[in-house]
Formats: C-alpha cells, structure tokens, sequence
C-alpha cells in the first residue's frame, strides 16, 4: 500500500505516468466516469480548504465514486482530544482512500503509519503539499510541453509557503532549472532547502524585488503572506502587500512567461491581471481535479 506525504514519494518516470493517466482523463473523460464505483475517499480537514478539499471530493464523484468526511476539526472528536492515530484507524474502517490536512508538520505521516488504507497528504502545516506541486507541475507540462530547462521565480511568503517547498523539491529533480527566490527578509525560503539545492549543484539566486528579474522569467509562481502561521499580527501586516503584481510590471515579462498561483489569491495579484493570457491560475485549479483523479486511481490500484 502506497501513501503520498511528499512529491518525492514518486519517482519521475512515475510522476509521468501519473501526468499521462491525467491528461487522458482530461480528453477522455467518460472511460473513468465508473472506475471508482463503490469506493469511498475520506476528506479529513483539519484547516480551511476550498480548492483542495472540494477538488478532491470532485475527482472522485467523478470517478463514480462518493465522499464522506469533516471540514473543521471542531466538528471533529479532534475537539473532544482524539489524536490523529486514533482518528485514521476509524477511518479507515469507513473509507478505501483519505485526503488529510493539519496544521502540524508530520500530521499524515502519523497518520499513515497507523492507517490501512492509503493516506494522501493534503498539507501539513508549514512544511508540504504534495498535490499542490502534481497540480502545477501537470499544468506546466501540458501548457510548456515540458518539465526542464526553466527559469522560474518564486515570489512571496517562501518560508511558511508548504507549496513552495513542495515545488522546489519536486523541480529539482528536473535537467536545468534555475530558481530565483523573491522574498522580503523575514520570509525567505527555509535553509534545509537552499542546502539541498547546493548540495545538489543546483543554481538559485535570492532577490527582494520582483522588477528586477521579472524580464529573466519562464514561470512566475506567486504566493499569498501565510497570516495563519504568523506568531504576531503586526508582522503579517507589515508585510502583506509587500508585492504586488499588476499590470505594469507585467509589461516587463516574456511574452509566454506563465504566472502560477496556488490560491487563494489576496492581494499580491492585482485582478486586472487576470484577463492576461499569461495568468494561468484559474486553468490550474481545473488541471488539479484531473491529476487527483489519477492519483486516487494510482493509489486505489485501479490502473
Ligand atoms: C495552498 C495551501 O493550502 O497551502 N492552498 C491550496 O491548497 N491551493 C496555498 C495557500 O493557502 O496559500
């Protein structure tokens, strides 16, 4: 039985794979409409979710599958005190697949050693979210036609950003991408992820401001300030609006540069932005229901 905590849990020729099944779920549609008839997905949010969750819910009703779980962990026996081991071996007593997230690092790793059916993590605090980075990486396949030889810049909150850390690891696996980091100070990417890329001989270059390299992008992934994991309100609103993208200095970008945005979107992309053929964010949240739907099938062993 396979879990996913991590884009790392797959190998390349397996995420292809997996890019593959979606794309033939995206043309085909109607040849998966009753693949995941009797089975049951588990959605266990104990954080707020719009995108992720309902995605996952979508993917497998269509899959003729169906859903149960919670949407707050208040309406959880998480608020009666039940930890999260105990939570996954009720589950899965009811479900054949779970889609958790948690505040906590390491929360669907716990999960999934305790759990007998597959446990997929849908964010863990600060630290990952694997089906974020399958989202975006299917979306920059199928709009590029590839996964190397890129300059991408990643812009926001890129210390507490899980799916930027998520990305970063997932790309860094691909021939010839260089990173460029755009962050105030206080939010720069994490050190054990910068030492990874030099250990692996891979270029980044940190930057604070957006205007200065934005002319040099492939891919511009834009990124909300993460309020929630914040210890003080005075620094988030210090540097909530520290960026923001709009039109003007979209004047500077290439002309096939795609802007990425794992929403919810608050400020740091202006709307009138969004009619930009290049702002592809709205696209990305489709591309997620197709690859959580091969995901589920590659898990489920239904494939
Ligand atoms: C992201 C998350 O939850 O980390 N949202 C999502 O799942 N698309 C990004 C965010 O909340 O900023």
């Amino acid at each position: 039985m396979r879990h996913l905590m991590n884009p790392l849990d797959f190998s390349v020729e397996e995420l292809d794979k997996l890019f593959e099944l979606a794309m033939d779920i995206e043309k085909n549609p109607e040849k998966y409409a009753d693949k995941c008839a009797g089975k049951k997905i588990a959605t266990c949010f104990y954080e707020a979710s719009t995108r992720t969750r309902l995605s996952f819910e979508a993917a497998m009703i269509n899959l003729g599958g169906s859903v149960i779980g919670f949407s707050d962990a208040n309406s959880s026996s998480a608020s009666k005190g039940e930890s999260v081991s105990d939570t996954i071996r009720v589950i899965s007593c009811f479900a054949d697949i779970c889609a958790m997230r948690h505040p906590k690092e390491g929360a669907a790793m716990v999960a999934a050693s305790k759990s007998s059916i597959p446990v997929i993590n849908a964010g863990d605090g600060g630290h990952q979210h694997p089906t974020q980075t399958l989202t975006d990486l299917l979306t920059i396949r199928s709009l590029k036609g590839r996964l190397n030889h890129f300059t991408i810049g990643l812009c926001g909150d890129l210390k507490f950003g899980r799916t930027v850390h998520s990305l970063i690891n997932a790309l860094s696996r691909y021939e010839d991408i260089h990173f460029i980091f755009i962050s105030p100070e206080e939010l720069r990417v994490p050190d054990y992820i910068t030492e990874m890329l030099t250990e692996k001989g891979i270029p980044y270059e940190e930057v604070i401001k957006l205007e200065d390299i934005i002319d040099r992008l492939d891919l511009l992934y834009m990124t909300r300030v993460q309020r929630e994991r914040f210890f003080n309100e005075e620094d988030y609103v210090r540097l909530k609006d520290f960026y923001i993208l709009d039109k003007k200095k979209m004047e500077a970008a290439k002309e096939d540069m795609l802007i990425l945005h794992p929403l919810p979107r608050v400020n740091e992309i202006s709307v009138e932005v969004d009619d930009d053929p290049r702002a592809v964010y709205f696209k990305q949240v489709q591309y997620g229901v197709y690859v959580r739907m091969a995901l589920i099938l590659t898990l489920l062993e239904l494939v």
